[in-house]
């Protein structure tokens, strides 16, 4: 039994940002199931959207906020966020991240879907890899953080292990810690904490198509609703509307909508543009309505993919600020600057997660969420570009302002017990588990994608149902994997997004339903 004063769980912009300063109040544990540096943020491109120069003001970004979230933003929470952003991305570059600037000094700022500023900081098209690489030299020079990578987190530990029954209408469940899977014995160990927090990123593998890496699978969000934490919003997954379309690449490689914030243009297969049909703002209209219109065009068409047009663009703005995207279409045979990029969209950011309040405190104490798995509110029925990495870094802040002041009155838990494996047998049918993960990833793409209805829901609902008794079955006899929990974690996520789909009578933001048409259409 390992015991440490923070146990973060995640190596992503909210668990490094969040363990580099609770560094200072006592001791920090990062586990992470992969390398650290395989998270989404390292695959942000765009940047972080905050408030740093006239003409912008902090109500012009909480306006552009609160309508791309369709007025379901929670005020308080945005205004927080923003008012917070110029001071959070100070903490950024005094960390030593390099924002690009331009000839006389000032951060070149870029402008992407739904926001009527410049104020987009970035490092040309590699924001997140910039962000990552330095938080992380940052992490691992800090003697009081120790890191722990490959290490797999199963559950939080509560009550329910102390042999006390919680029920979702518990208003007293406590976190102790929680149980990892440690890859050097295949056992899994117990690591009690005084403070846990989850960090642990999207949802996008429920999907077909995710421009998330592999390591997004739902899994804080299916470990909060076990032990019957509460999760909101979870209908609003976004679809970034341009990814580049090479059906056999996984994740989908993300055109940044920076490039449409330069000029480029959506055009259909007959190399009109299109974006004018569904709004005024074009091809820069937030993303909820520039992914449907694109699912919509195709629908239309028969066809595959919509195109990108970037040609218009100035060689070195694109060479400068666009390299990685300039580099990878070639890659594929794509000039950029000369030929049209062909995109769909893919599977992107989970609005919804574990409800937190304004200091990352989830219902169950001592337990905090930041980063993509929370619901902080701040993103309502649709997320603005580029709000969610600022958001990390406001709410990774205040959960440790609040979580230092409490850490020493907190006593760590006796009497868990350790894991009980009894009766368990190694599976080495690993077929049934990736067979399944397809068939979920389907469902959801056909039936709980852009575009859903009643029927639709009520589908993939019996079919997930069918996939959740056979993988619950599978799991009571195996012993434990980092695969066979994904997949259930990403059962539960599914389960999550459907249920709240079903509840919502409404189209609104990025849930959009036939059966229940926006007054506007
Ligand atoms: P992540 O960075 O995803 O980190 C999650 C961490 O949790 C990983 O270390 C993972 O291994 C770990 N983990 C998960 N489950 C477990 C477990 N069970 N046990 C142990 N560890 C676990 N946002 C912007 O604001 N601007 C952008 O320009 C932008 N571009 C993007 C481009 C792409 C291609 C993608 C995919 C996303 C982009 N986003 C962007 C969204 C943004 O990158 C993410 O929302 C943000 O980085 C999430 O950070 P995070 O720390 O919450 O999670
Ligand atoms: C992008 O660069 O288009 C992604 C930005 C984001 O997801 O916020």
């Amino acid at each position: 039994m390992k015991h440490t004063d923070f146990l973060v769980i995640g190596s992503g912009i909210a668990g490094l940002s969040f363990a580099l300063k609770a560094s200072k109040y006592g001791s920090v544990c990062l586990v992470t199931k992969n390398v650290v540096q395989e998270t989404s943020t390292r695959y942000a491109q765009g940047g972080i959207a905050a408030v740093m120069y006239h003409p912008d003001t902090y109500e012009k970004h909480i306006e552009d906020t609160m309508i791309a979230g369709h007025e379901l933003s929670d005020p308080e929470i945005v205004r927080i966020t923003i008012t917070e952003s110029t001071d959070r991305v100070k903490d950024l570059i005094d960390w030593g991240v390099d924002f690009d600037k331009n000839p006389s000094g000032k951060y070149d700022l870029a402008r992407e879907g739904g926001h009527s500023e410049f104020r987009v900081l970035h490092h040309k098209d590699i924001t997140g890899l910039e962000i990552q690489k330095k938080l992380y030299e940052k992490a691992k020079n800090k003697a009081n953080i120790k890191i722990l990578e490959k290490y797999f987190a199963v559950e939080i530990i509560t009550q329910h292990h102390l042999g006390i029954s919680i029920t979702k209408h518990s208003t007293d469940i406590d976190c102790y810690g929680a149980y990892i899977l440690n890859p050097h014995t295949n056992k899994i160990d117990t690591i009690l904490a005084k403070t846990t927090i989850l960090a642990t990123g999207g949802i996008g593998n429920v999907y077909s198509n995710t421009t998330n890496p592999a390591v997004s699978t739902g899994d804080g969000i299916a470990m909060v609703h076990r032990a019957k934490g509460v999760i909101r919003g979870m209908e609003f997954v976004q679809f970034h509307p341009t990814t580049l379309y090479n059906p056999s690449e996984r994740p989908s490689f993300l055109i940044t909508e920076a490039l449409r914030g330069e000029g480029a243009i959506l055009k259909d297969f007959h190399g009109n543009s299109f974006m004018e049909k569904y709004d005024p703002r074009g091809s820069l209209a937030p993303r909820d309505i520039v992914a449907r219109a694109i699912d919509h065009e195709l629908k239309i068409s028969g066809e595959k993919h919509v195109y990108l047009d970037a040609k218009k663009i100035n060689k070195t703005v694109f060479f400068n600020h666009f390299p990685t995207i300039y580099s990878k279409c070639l890659s594929v045979g794509i000039d950029a600057t000369k030929d049209l990029i062909p995109v769909v969209p893919a599977a992107h950011y989970s609005c919804g997660g574990i409800l937190t309040d304004p200091w990352g405190c989830t219902n169950i104490r001592n337990l905090y969420a930041l980063g993509e798995c929370a619901s902080t509110g701040l993103h309502g029925a649709n997320r603005l570009a580029s709000n969610s990495l600022l958001e990390s870094l406001v709410f990774s802040h205040r959960a440790c302002e609040h979580a230092s002041q409490k850490i020493n009155s907190i006593d760590f838990i006796e009497g868990i017990k350790d894991w009980n494996a009894e009766g368990t047998i190694s599976n080495e049918e690993k077929i049934l588990i990736t067979e399944s993960t397809r068939e979920l990833q389907s469902i959801m793409s056909y039936y709980v994608g852009i575009v859903r209805s009643d029927l639709r829901l009520e589908r993939a609902l019996k079919r997930i149902n069918i996939i959740y008794q056979e993988t619950e079955t599978l799991y009571q006899q195996s012993v434990i994997t980092q695969q066979i929990c994904e997949l259930r974690n990403m059962i539960c996520t599914a389960y999550l997004i459907i249920k709240e789909a079903m509840k919502r009578k409404e189209s609104l933001g990025l849930h959009y339903s036939i059966d229940y048409p926006p007054k506007e259409d």
